[in-house]
């Protein structure tokens, strides 16, 4: 799908989009078809009862005079209250209305919100942004899909003043969402796809923008000691991996980067702690955090961020088998540090002990921040609209949740403490990979945190947002692309030249 900007003119297509405030107030651009339609816009929304509210629409055939089958009449509510997010929110509701509707060119008359805080570029841009993220559609196993049921839409013309500058800003809004399409993919794609091999060349792929793309392989994390990664991969057939992306866009090489780790459980059954089989299939998304940190590091090499950000993710299989590692095994993480298992599940955390070890060994980073889909226990506390996050410093929190509300992917953060640290002390080795009934999420993230050192850091379990069983307005069901906008908007709100 292509998405222009263009100064105002009455365009040629399928369905025209106008806009109506509260209270029925026609924009500009809605006054000017009701004018040329000889009275039609006003006279719908005063028989359509259309209030203006945000969201709400009325679907009209045009009159043969113009070059316009339909006209799509939107409300955007109060004038005062539009913002980034409201923006994008329509575009997507704009899109989950036509996506298959049939019609293929959609033009949209953007006037600039004079009562509001944004611009008509911002506006415009922000628009274009929820129409795209609404687009998306993971369709290609569909051998037999009927006609109606594929999007149809294939041009967006949005028509506003401010067109260049609206462009612009599209630009860099556009590098962001192929960043989230490419996150989304990864992490439909079921697990005979994306396995940890195939899931490097899929990595590889970001080279092409100037990320440096370096490849561990299982020889390399033995060499560096990593038993606790390793002993999750080694039931599995697949060879695990890690994976290390270098995008240095500061202008001083030597600036301490920032950096991202993901959890890339390429498919979880449990291990030997078997999952029941009832919804396993939804393991294939326990990459989702990798998918995040590779969607962000795509996201900050396609819109040439001035920043020094390193990406790290662990790439593994869970599988049960021979070979697979046993409740009650010791292993020995790259940090020296001992580590009873004593549930095969509690597999992420193992993963990122040695991924986190090793990256704040090799990079002394700015900051650290790792995403995974942790616990089960986290979806309990906060349910599929907020993250969790743990963290041992107050400021890059409270710069991460200002991000998660700009991007409207909120995080909330949990307590951490000592209290919660002795739930993992072992009888066996220096600690268990696993607590006890309660805190499920916190005895998680304080495991995480004896693999940190000074370093500010902080863990984000996105289990329940990172697959949404409902659309929203700018994600259809499925994989949300949890994280690469925020990963994306705290890097441009603190860490750019
Ligand atoms: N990948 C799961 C967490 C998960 C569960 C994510 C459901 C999304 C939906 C993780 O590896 C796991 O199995 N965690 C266990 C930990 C427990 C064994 C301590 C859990 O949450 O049950
Ligand atoms: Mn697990
Ligand atoms: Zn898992």
């Amino acid at each position: 799908m292509n998405i222009i900007f263009n100064k105002k003119s009455l365009p040629v297509c399928d369905a025209h989009v106008i806009f109506v405030y509260s209270n029925s107030r026609l924009s500009d651009s809605a006054a000017k078809i009701d004018k040329a339609t000889g009275g039609l816009v006003k006279r719908a929304v005063k028989v359509g009862h259309f209030a203006g509210k945000f969201g709400q629409t009325i679907d009209l055939v045009a009159p043969e005079n113009l070059e316009i089958n339909r006209v799509l009449i939107v409300g955007l509510g109060d004038e005062t209250e539009l913002d980034l997010l409201r923006a994008q929110k329509i575009g997507g509701k704009i899109m989950a209305k036509l996506i298959s509707s049939g019609d293929e060119q959609i033009s949209i008359a953007v006037d600039a919100p004079k009562k509001s805080n944004i611009s008509d570029a911002e506006f415009s841009a922000h628009l274009g942004l929820g129409i795209r993220l609404r687009r998306y559609r993971f369709d290609k196993y569909f051998t037999k899909q009927e006609e109606s049921k594929k999007p149809s839409v294939i041009g967006v013309s949005i028509m506003s003043a401010a067109a260049a500058a609206a462009n612009k800003l599209f630009d860099n809004l556009n590098k962001v969402a192929d960043g989230v399409e490419f996150a989304r993919d990864l992490v439909t794609e079921p697990g005979n796809i994306i396995y940890p091999e195939s899931y490097v060349e899929k990595i590889r792929e970001l080279s092409s923008l100037g990320v440096d793309v370096e490849v561990l392989d299982e020889d390399d994390m033995e060499d560096l000691g990593m038993g606790s990664l390793l002993g999750v991969g080694q039931g599995s057939a697949c060879e695990s991996h890690m994976v290390i992306m270098h995008w240095y866009g500061s202008k001083n090489d030597d600036e301490p980067p920032v950096a991202f780790i993901g959890k890339g459980v390429t498919f979880d059954t449990g291990g030997i702690s078997l999952k029941p089989g009832s919804g396993m299939e939804d393991m294939k998304f326990d990459m989702g955090g990798s998918a995040a940190v590779v969607g962000a590091m795509k996201a900050l090499a396609g819109r040439k961020a001035k920043v020094n950000a390193i990406g790290v993710v662990g790439l593994v299989e869970n599988m049960p088998s021979s070979t697979a590692q046993r409740p009650g095994d010791v292993v020995t993480s790259m940090s020296g540090q001992t580590i009873e298992i004593i549930n095969t599940d509690a597999e992420g955390r193992l993963v990122l002990a040695d991924a986190l070890w090793y990256t704040q060994d090799r990079f002394q980073p700015k900051v650290m921040i790792d995403l995974a889909t942790l616990t089960g226990a986290i979806m309990v506390a906060l349910g599929q609209e907020y993250a969790g996050i743990f963290s041992n410093n107050d400021d890059l929190s409270e710069k991460l949740t200002e991000a998660g509300s700009q991007v409207d992917e909120p995080v909330w953060r949990m307590p951490m403490g000592k209290a919660y640290d002795k739930h993992i002390n072992s009888k066996i080795a220096d600690m268990k990979n696993m607590g006890g009934k309660y805190a499920g999420s916190i005895a998680a993230a304080q495991f995480l945190q004896r693999f940190v050192n000074d370093v500010p850091w902080v863990h984000i379990d996105m289990a329940g947002t990172a697959w949404k069983t409902e659309a929203s307005d700018i994600s259809d069901r499925g994989a949300t692309g949890y994280g690469v906008r925020l990963l994306d908007q705290l890097v441009s709100n603190n860490y750019e030249d």
